[in-house]
């Protein structure tokens, strides 16, 4: 006959047993998991490093900022009307631009364009930015954040990048008031 104590204790091997088991098998699907994803993971971040158009110079007039819009590259066809995302371009003169994402440098609300005060606003918490991006005043404690851009062929180009949400990486866009990456 076993005693009690015999089964209770063969049980809980038995638990142990499964729990390591199982450890090991997440420890080595991991790489596995992450090899098989590779080529969507390398896809998206080539489309991130692409240059998009936002459309022929003569959209944004000299000395103006205007809202564009461009289609994420790492969308897909079932994100719909998701996927266009806003930013606001200021031409400065010539070949000079500066193109910001929407979103406040505080926590993501989009920012809007004022140009009779010359500002951009934030509806969420007050935040404000100088035409030039910078911080103005309120609870952002730093610029918008800006795309690189080139102009080519008559069109203005940007890399998209990764969004500027909070806790992501955005080593691809400028940090302008501080004049360095902004994270990273
Ligand atoms: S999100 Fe813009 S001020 Fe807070």
């Amino acid at each position: 006959m076993t005693a009690p104590d015999d089964l209770s204790r063969r049980g809980m091997l038995v638990k142990l047993g499964i729990l390591f088991n199982g450890v090991v098998g997440a420890i080595l699907a991991a790489p596995i998991v992450r090899y098989a994803l590779s080529p969507v993971i390398r896809e998206r971040r080539q489309a991130r490093e692409s240059w998009l158009s936002l459309g022929p110079l003569d959209k944004f007039p000299a000395g103006q900022t205007r809202l564009a819009t461009y289609r994420s590259p790492a969308a897909d066809p079932s994100d719909g009307e998701t996927a266009n995302i806003p930013c606001w371009v200021r031409h400065v003169d010539g070949d000079k631009f500066q193109v910001f994402a929407i979103n406040c440098a505080h926590l993501g609300c989009p920012v809007r364009w004022f140009p009779q005060s010359g500002l951009f606003m934030c509806p969420c918490h007050g935040g404000v930015y100088y035409s030039d991006g910078s911080r103005a005043s309120g609870p952002p404690e730093r610029g918008l954040f800006e795309y690189s851009y080139k102009v080519e062929q008559g069109s203005l180009l940007i890399q998209p990048g990764e969004m500027p949400t909070p806790g992501a990486p955005t080593a691809r866009l400028i940090n302008i008031s501080a004049g360095r990456p902004a994270c990273g």
